[in-house]
């Protein structure tokens, strides 16, 4: 069955936004939908119609990512979602189809977003492009190494972080593309991350931050709500939920690290951090870093062309890559990618290919994360020249590991 599938104009927020939180089981504050709305870019959102009712939704946010080497326009895929009447009938096929050709029309080569369950969009091309750590670290456990940095130099300032938002905005917009993955947040972004009503704030407390500067101004930030509570034995048992930590140098990272670690009455700080975050190499004991694996962005290359040539590589490269691709046909067949650390280009060819990979394979690798060799391990592609794997793999990674850090 077909489902006509249409942008929605602002009036029909309500129904959009009711198939989000049905599909979510998810019961927003008035507030919180609103801001949802406010962050919704109607021409970019759409709906699958049955009848007048509206069966299934998505949306794009449209910002700049950091890549490798830089950052370029990015579809930010999010809203997904289908009436639990309507589930299983192909709506979400259709939904991704019309999306990716609409984000080709308008020029992106990328589109990227959160998943809710891991299994949902290889099929559609994506690949799992980022991963991410969540930790839980015991204070009183956490002593840096001796060789730490130390800059004397540096305070740390409790601040309220509503009351310096422009310096947490001009914070990030320095280290932005330091990471890639991470992307340009617009106001509306700010504001649900620095909102804090009570029913933004989960009975964690409000959203307190610490700045570290030097006389010259801000070097770094750090978000969190502290969640009260007392043990068993009357003693303190407090949780530090770190929300985002922001540096742009490693004395000012440490510094803002030990702040929340040291924090009086907090017996843990619970993070998602990047798999390479300096915290990992900090920590004396690093067996106190408790963690759970779990995948962040997924990557679609809509473009493989444009994507490939608008990220730099970490070592030089020139190969046929054989793409299957067939929800978006005018990526398959063989390309030469023929790149320095300068620059790339990528043509259609029909030269024998050196390597055979699904399109996910690429997005995978686009942000830098070294899946490649593991795919290649697991026979999940196919190498047809000795070594073609290892040269693609090495000159896609990237370091910094790849991690977005706000759930869009
Ligand atoms: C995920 C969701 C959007 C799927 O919508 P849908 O219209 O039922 O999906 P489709 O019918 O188009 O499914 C296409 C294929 O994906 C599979 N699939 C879809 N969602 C799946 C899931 N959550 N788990 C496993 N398989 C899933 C289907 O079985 C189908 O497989 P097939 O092609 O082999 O038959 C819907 O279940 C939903 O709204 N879930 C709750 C909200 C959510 O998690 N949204 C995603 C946000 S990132």
């Amino acid at each position: 069955m077909s489902y006509p599938i249409r942008p929605i104009s602002e009036e029909q927020w309500p129904q959009f936004s009711g198939v989000l939180a049905e599909a979510f089981n998810w019961t927003p504050h008035p507030t919180q939908s609103e801001r949802w709305k406010a962050n919704t870019e109607f021409d970019r959102t759409l709906a699958a119609f049955d009848g007048d009712l509206i069966a299934g939704v998505t949306g794009i946010h449209s910002f700049s990512m950091a890549v490798p080497g830089g950052a370029l326009p990015v579809a930010g895929v999010t809203a997904v979602s289908v009436l639990p009447s309507h589930r299983r009938r192909g709506i979400l096929s259709q939904i991704m189809r019309r999306q990716l050709a609409d984000v080709r029309e308008r020029g992106e080569a990328v589109a990227a977003l959160y998943a809710s369950e891991a299994i949902i969009y290889g099929r559609y091309g994506y690949g799992r492009a980022a991963d991410n750590l969540a930790v839980s670290i015991p204070t009183h456990r956490s002593a840096f190494t001796p060789a730490a940095p130390s800059d004397p130099s540096l305070r740390v300032r409790v601040v309220k972080p509503a009351e310096v938002r422009s310096t947490l905005e001009e914070l990030f917009a320095r280290v932005m593309t330091e990471r890639p993955g991470r992307y340009a947040r617009n106001e509306h972004f700010w504001n649900m991350s620095l909102a804090d009503e009570e029913f933004d704030q989960q009975g964690a407390g409000s959203l307190r931050g610490f700045l570290v500067e030097d006389s010259s101004g801000a070097r770094g930030y750090a978000l969190f709500r502290v969640k009260s509570a007392w043990g068993e034995n009357g003693g303190p048992d407090c949780e530090l939920q770190l929300r985002e930590l922001h540096a742009t140098d490693p004395a000012a990272h440490a510094l803002l690290w030990r702040a929340v670690l040291d924090r009086d009455l907090v017996t843990k700080v619970t993070a998602d951090i990047p798999v390479d975050d300096p915290i990992t190499q900090l920590l004396a004991d690093v067996r106190q870093l408790h963690s759970r694996w779990g995948d962040e962005l997924w990557v679609r290359l809509v473009s493989v062309d444009a994507a490939l040539v608008s990220r730099a590589y970490s070592a030089p490269v020139d190969l046929v890559i054989e793409v299957d691709d067939d929800v978006c046909p005018w990526n398959a067949g063989r390309w030469r990618l023929t790149a320095d650390t300068g620059s790339a280009s990528c043509k259609p060819t029909d030269e024998t290919p050196d390597v055979s990979l699904p399109v996910s394979a690429l997005g995978g690798a686009y942000l830098g994360a070294g899946s490649l060799t593991a795919q290649q391990a697991a026979g999940l592609l196919t190498e047809h020249s000795a070594g073609a794997v290892r040269a693609l793999a090495t000159a896609m990674s990237w370091s910094p590991a790849p991690w977005a850090g706000l759930v869009f």
